[in-house]
């Protein structure tokens, strides 16, 4: 099956099919999946081309919107032409100036955070079915563009310094909007669905959501075995937020931070070690009628021993599914790092 390529943290592109294996090797029936930290869609997408009934759900807008372009927007609807028209000013509409008057020298060049500016005003007037996709060539160049992919450093002179030109990175950091934008609406059309599949897109905080299905699908952001200063999702993807929410920028940035956070839905659940297993805990509980999956870390904490105890209190039987070694790619130097999905049945 053709998948989406991810450039997110995190991303099950390269388990999914492991993950799929698990579940059917345990011999699991289900029709519907709720996948409550759905990130870029991608397990979304795998259980929806299974023909299973998906709720996808995620914190943040942007990624809401990513889901959106992948699961409920028709192929063939949002052409090349209609990417590259976002890319022009149109006469007698106002712009503001927002990115290219705040972030100068943090993420991208001024020519480009002018370009951002455009297309983030022009998305609202396109006709309504074509806007998850015009976000997602949007978001998916924008963090193509970013050096490893995230916005939580002011690094913009880690590109510009570069001057091997044929570094591979440097390539394509280079890559014009123009470019990227022909590249990715190319590949959103080849995977989007031509009949629509059974998906309804959420955006709550997980404690927040209250949708059901037959297997709950748990991929919470991750926190190493070592107490070490870890990065929030919000921390390395807030500028992406920050553009859904574009006349709210000015008076939401942070100014002590050097890469100007934008403050937009940061919310702290799930990204507090020491409230992780209460919050776990929580969780579990409000699904404990449903199958849980559970995608974890041998070198994470809590342990999966920890992890499994918590299922334990409220299913039945559980079991620990090794899926194999994989490095993920903005994170290579795991070695002896394994990849585990805990199902509670
Ligand atoms: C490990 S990633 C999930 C990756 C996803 N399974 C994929 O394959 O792309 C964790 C996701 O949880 C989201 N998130 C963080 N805290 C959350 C919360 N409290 N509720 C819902 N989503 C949250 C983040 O935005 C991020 O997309």
């Amino acid at each position: 099956m053709r998948l989406p390529i991810t450039r997110y943290y995190g991303s099950k592109r390269k388990l999914i099919n492991k993950i799929w294996e698990a579940l059917n090797d345990l011999q699991i029936e289900f029709d519907s999946v709720l996948d409550l930290f759905g990130g870029t869609g991608v397990v979304s997408y795998f259980m929806a081309q299974k023909g299973k009934h998906v709720v996808y759900n995620d914190i943040f807008s942007f990624n809401c919107e990513i889901a959106k372009a992948l699961l409920c927007s028709s192929r063939g609807v949002f052409s090349e032409s209609d990417a590259l028209c976002l890319l022009n000013k149109v006469a007698g509409r106002e712009y503001d100036n927002i990115i290219a008057e705040n972030y100068i020298d943090i993420y991208y060049t001024d020519e480009e955070n002018r370009i951002i500016d455009t297309v983030i005003q022009n998305i609202p007037y396109l006709e309504p079915e074509k806007q998850a996709s015009a976000y997602y060539v949007l978001f998916q160049s924008c963090i193509i563009k970013r050096p490893f992919n995230l916005f939580h450093r002011k690094n913009l002179n880690l590109r510009t310094n570069f001057v091997k030109a044929n570094f591979g990175n440097k390539k394509t950091w280079e890559q014009s909007f123009e470019d990227l934008f022909i590249k990715f609406t190319r590949e959103l059309n080849e995977l989007q669905f031509t009949v629509l599949p059974q998906v309804e897109i959420t955006n709550f905080s997980a404690l927040n959501c209250n949708r059901h299905a037959d297997v709950v699908y748990i991929d919470t952001p991750y926190f190493p075995k070592e107490n070490g200063g870890s990065i929030t999702y919000h921390s390395r993807y807030h500028f992406l937020e920050g553009l859904m929410n574009y006349a709210a920028i000015p008076s939401h940035i942070d100014y002590s931070k050097v890469n100007l956070e934008i403050n937009i839905s940061r919310n702290l659940e799930f990204e507090r070690r020491s409230c992780f297993i209460h919050e776990l805990d929580q969780l579990i509980n409000m699904h404990r009628d449903s199958i849980i999956a559970l995608s974890y870390t041998t070198e994470g904490y809590p342990s999966i021993d920890e992890l499994e105890a918590i299922i334990r209190r409220y299913k039945a039987r559980t079991h620990v599914c090794y899926l194999g070694q994989h490095s993920f790619a903005l994170n290579r130097n795991n070695a002896g790092r394994q990849e585990v999905l805990i199902v509670g049945i």
